[in-house]
């Protein structure tokens, strides 16, 4: 398996600031202990994670109720016993095994930088199932976790991520979380993109690229379809066509994908204005609006009765169709 100089984490936003904090923190961060640049072992881990696997096997996904979420754990926690620089995709396998569940056809929505915007729009499963909330990617998800370099019992200061050592128990576990759900997906894959990431939309070493792509089951998959997001507000970086996504493109054409690519995905660009309702990219429909003034009042009225339930119903979370 081809290894990545540096696999971005799926928790890239936290490291990102960590990063920014630590020379400001040098001497205090490292005399205090953080032996790595990871967070420390997420408190409440066990409870968090047995938790997580019961409601979502309980609740919200009632045909998991056969799922035995002692058993995960069990599986799950060996890598706790193991050097934090030691811990390999395949020492999940049991874990995966023991989890692991079909992912629904036409689905499936992959995804690098934009891990909030995904969890939103996914919205626990019922408008799409990211890896995040696939059962073994939800027991994980935002945590972090990993044993003392020296010294049973779990490491809360601080955990390697890939700057420290590349078998991390962290990206290891996205690793092999990552292979399994590009295998089990079917049908159309969605890819969100996010065009404002100043070192492009597509991470030529990232676990979309290194783990998921190539895992992807050309018989099952009836096309691609990438959305390329852009921050409201923020610098445009790249879009469809352009730097990073253009080799991504390309990538897919040469493995016989039939794929398209949608700037600024409308479903998604209107749960992003949710939160910049008076920016000038979220005035609904700039054009039709001025079209629209001269038109009879009955037909502006309408068209201004369909949008507003439309946010309102995105920002509630209720299932939509577009
Ligand atoms: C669940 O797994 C645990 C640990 O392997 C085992 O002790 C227990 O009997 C299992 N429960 C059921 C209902 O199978
Ligand atoms: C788990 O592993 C067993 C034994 O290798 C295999 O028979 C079973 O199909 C696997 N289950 C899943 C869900 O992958
Ligand atoms: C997109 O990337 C930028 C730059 O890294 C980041 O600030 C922003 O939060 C990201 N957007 C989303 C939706 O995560
Ligand atoms: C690790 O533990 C061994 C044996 O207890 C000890 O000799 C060694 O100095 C320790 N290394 C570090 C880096 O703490």
């Amino acid at each position: 398996m081809a290894v990545p100089e540096r696999v971005p984490s799926r928790r890239q936003l936290p490291r990102r600031l960590l990063l920014l904090l630590l020379p400001l923190a040098a001497g205090v961060g490292r005399a205090g202990g953080a032996r790595w640049s990871g967070e420390g072992t997420s408190p409440h881990l066990q409870s968090i994670f047995l938790g997580r696997c019961a409601e979502y096997s309980a609740l919200l996904r009632p045909e998991l109720r056969d799922k035995n979420c002692t058993a995960i754990w069990e599986a799950f926690k060996v890598v706790l016993d193991k050097d934090p620089c030691s811990v390999l995709p395949s020492d999940y396998d049991l874990f995966i095994n023991l989890s692991r569940h079909s992912i629904p056809r036409d689905k499936s929505l992959f995804w690098e930088n934009n891990h909030l915007l995904v969890t939103s729009y996914a919205e626990n499963t019922r408008r799409f199932m990211p890896v995040c909330d696939v059962l073994y990617g939800r027991v994980g998800d935002f945590l972090s976790w990993c044993r003392q370099k020296n010294a049973s019992g779990l490491d809360y200061q601080s955990c390697p991520t890939s700057e420290d050592c590349e078998n991390n128990p962290v990206d290891s576990f996205w690793k092999r979380a990552s292979m399994q759900y590009s295998t089990d997906s079917s049908g159309v894959i969605y890819v969100m993109l996010n065009g404002s990431e100043p070192e492009g939309a597509y991470p030529i070493n990232g676990f979309f690229a290194d783990y998921e792509v190539p895992y992807f089951q050309k018989d099952k998959i009836t096309r691609i379809e990438i959305w390329v997001m852009h921050d409201i507000g923020r610098p445009n970086v790249e879009s469809c066509g352009e730097g990073s996504v253009k080799i991504l493109e390309a990538r897919l054409k040469e493995m016989g994908f039939q794929y398209s690519c949608v700037d600024d995905y409308r479903p998604v660009k209107l749960l992003q204005c949710v939160d910049h309702s008076t920016h000038p990219d979220c005035a609904l429909n700039s054009a039709a609006v001025s079209t629209h003034r001269e038109a009879p009042s009955y037909y502006a009225k309408q068209s201004v009765s369909h949008i507003i339930p439309l946010l309102l119903a995105l920002a509630s979370g209720t299932q939509m169709k577009l």
